[in-house]
This record gives C-alpha cells, structure tokens and sequence, in this order.
C-alpha cells in the first residue's frame, strides 16, 4: 500500500512515477523488518541509520553468549570479527590487513588529523566548504598543534559536473599543499564527488588524500581500493544500517607508515611497528557490534546493493519533485545521478523555525533543518523502509509552516 491512510495531502503533489507504484507493495513490507513505529516518518537516515532487527538480534546474542562468561569474551569474539572482517572486506573492496574497526568516522578523521606525520608547520591541508562540522574541527585542532594552514575549496551547489569539481580543487592546490581532505558524500547537500578523479588530480602532485566516507557504504556502491585515495574512514552505522558505533578506516599500505598511532595498546611494538598492531587493539570494547556489521552486510545482500542504491535515486528524485516544486524552493544536490543518490538538500524559502518544528512534530516527522542566512535548509534522506507518502507528509507539514 503506498498512501497513508491516516494522511491528508493537503498540497495535493501526485507524481509517484509508474514505477515507483509497481515496487510500493514489496517496498512497504520492508518497514516492518526495522523497530521503526508506524506513525514515525524517519527521513533522517543520513545522521543514524536504524538497523534492521535481524542485526539487533545478533547484536543482542552475541552480548548475551559474552556475558554468559567474559573469561571467553577474546576467543568468540575473535572468529566473529575476523568474519565481519572478510566480509565487510569484500563488500566495499577492501584487503583486510588495510583496515580496522573503529567506532565512527569522527575518529577515523581524528586519527589522520593527528596522526598523520607529514604535516607541519609551512606546510596547508586543503579542503572545502561541504565538509562535516566536527570533521572541520578535527582538522583545526590537528592545524593548531602542528602549525599547518588550512585552506577550502568553494564547491558550488550544485556545481555544474564533475570536471568543474576537479578543476576547483585543481586550482586550489599550492606549492605547499600536503593533504587533501574531503567527503565522498557532502553531508550538506548529498554531493557525490568524484572521489577518484579528484584523488588522480593529488596524486600528480604527490598529495595525500584522506576521504570522509561517512555516508557512502550501504548508500552507493563502493569499492575503496580502486578510489586511489590514501586514507577512507567509512561508517557502518549509517546506510549499511550496523549497530551504533560501528565505522572503518581503510588506509591505502603505502600510505600506512604516515600514520602515528592515536591510541597505543597492546599492538604496538617498539621496534617493529604495524598497521594493524598500531590501529587494531585500542582496550576493551564492545566488539558485539562490530561482529553484527556480517549481518547487515548480509541484509542488504538479501535485497541488493543495486537495488538499493537505485531505490534511493527513486525516492530522491520524488523528492526533488514534490519538495522542490514548493514556490521559491532551490535545490542544492545535482540532478546527475552520478552525482548524487540517497541524501538530497533543499534551500527552502525562509520558515519561522518554531512553526516549521510544531508542524513537523505534529506528523512525528523526523528530519534535519534549519534557518541559513536566506533561506530555511532541510536535508532529506530516504532509505529501504522509506515510502513516497512521507515525503507527501512532509511536503505537507513544510506548506502548512508556510502558511501560518
Ligand atoms: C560527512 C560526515 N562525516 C562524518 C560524520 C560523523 O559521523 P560519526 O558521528 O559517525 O562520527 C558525519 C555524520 O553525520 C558526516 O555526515
């Protein structure tokens, strides 16, 4: 069923592609393999992603087989991990002695920033203006103790296509850029770079590149090693829809020697320093959830990467349509699909902020927004569980905040 029937379409937009009508039946089944109530619109899987209750369950399990008795705690979860590792291994395109687990990709950023050993006073980290706020942080944190300079690269949006992306960033490069650090996936505006163009471009000039892959495994397609970057820190918890506090961080094995450890544990060894010894074992954890990253690989296996990616562009461009067409609506993520999938960024007219989150709460309708200097920003990202009839509800609340 693809309509609410508890749901008024006052704005009365009624462009469900053919297509989207054929596949609503199978779609809407999908909401009740997640702990999502009925009545809650989630269109913010682009901060947390819920996990499917099958990824619950083993979480839980194996929290509860732990438990039973944590004198065995290493050894089960030794086998588990190492699984989840091949697995998640082979999914985003990963040799397993280039990545380790970590909770989120704040920390993998924050392990680059302050681990990287190339970057010193005189020397400039390049970046732009789409980056993630805490991302942002790290970065400047990293710049005050290490005395380097940050500079950002002005990305329209939407910028033209991809070659007017790579020629920015081109042009933003010095004599004395060292790094280059951007998302895979803006967080702002749903922006897919061309991540390996971009990291072809740096390489030229022997700059490292380190991507903030927050949002692109279980969104996109996604094949790390053939990016050509240096470093790529991915969450798990987002569209892959993995526990809470499951992340990665890949890094290229020329490339790994750069990186001082950021947490020292039992893995490091004075003479005789790896990758994996120096990244792999930062103290006890709970490595339930990195062992539960199998089953929501296994999840989105049942369904098809495929298939969800294109799901995604579906609901994106319904999106587009009926959020877009509110009068005076700009749209900031490019129409190219190759540009953009799952996550989509509107500059709304400006909305009193209050009304704008009554009439939201009203229809328990959950998603990022905010007043920017001219115009109210909303972010919509849609996922498997997700129906056309949501974005119906939201163009719904948005027109009723408009009218007063
Ligand atoms: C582009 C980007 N980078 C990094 C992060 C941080 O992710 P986490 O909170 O999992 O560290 C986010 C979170 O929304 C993000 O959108």
């Amino acid at each position: 069923m693809e309509a609410n029937p508890g749901t008024r379409h006052s704005i009365g937009f009624s462009i469900v592609s053919a297509h989207l009508r054929r596949v609503a039946v199978e779609w809407s089944s999908v909401r009740g393999q997640f702990e999502l109530p009925d009545d809650l619109v989630y269109l913010n899987n682009g901060s947390f992603g819920p996990s499917p209750k099958v990824v619950l369950d083993a979480a839980t399990a194996y929290l509860r087989q732990v438990d039973a008795n944590p004198g065995e705690m290493l050894s089960v979860y030794r086998g588990k991990v190492q699984e989840t590792k091949t697995r998640l291994g082979a999914y985003a395109g990963m040799a397993e002695d280039d990545f380790v687990f970590i909770t989120n990709v704040t920390v993998g950023m924050n392990m680059v920033s302050r681990g990287l050993r190339n970057l010193g006073e005189g020397d400039e980290l390049l970046t732009t203006n789409l980056e993630y706020g805490a991302v942002d942080n790290a970065w400047e944190f990293a710049a005050r103790h290490k005395g380097f300079e940050i500079r950002r690269v002005e990305i329209p949006s939407p910028p033209d296509d991809a070659e007017q992306i790579v020629s920015l960033i081109r042009a933003g490069f010095t004599k004395r850029t060292r790094v280059l650090s951007f998302s895979h996936i803006s967080t702002k505006t749903g922006l897919i770079f061309p991540v390996a163009e971009i990291c072809a471009a740096a390489r030229e000039r022997g700059i490292v590149t380190v991507v903030d892959g927050a949002h692109a495994p279980g969104m996109i397609p996604l094949d790390v090693s053939s990016l050509g970057c240096d470093f790529y820190a991915g969450n798990c918890h987002k569209w892959l829809c993995a526990p809470k506090g499951t992340a990665f961080l890949w890094s290229h094995d020329a490339a790994q020697a750069l990186l001082d450890p950021f947490i020292v544990g039992w893995g490091w060894e004075r003479d005789n320093e790896t990758y994996l010894g120096n990244f792999e074992n930062p103290g006890t954890h709970c490595l339930a959830l990195p062992a539960a990253v199998a089953h929501a690989i296994g999840y989105q296996e049942s369904i098809g990467r495929d298939v969800i990616a294109a799901r995604g562009r579906e609901l994106a461009s319904y999106g587009r349509a009926v959020i877009g067409s509110i009068p005076g609506t700009r749209i900031l993520t490019p129409d190219n699909p190759a540009l953009a999938n799952s996550l989509t960024a509107f500059a709304l007219p400006l909305i009193d902020q209050e009304r704008l989150a009554a009439e939201l709460a009203t229809r328990r309708i959950v998603i990022p927004n905010g007043p920017r200097e001219d115009h109210t920003w909303l972010r919509l990202s849609s996922h498997v569980y997700n129906m056309p009839w949501e974005i119906d509800l939201l163009a719904e609340a948005i027109g009723a905040a408009i009218a007063g």
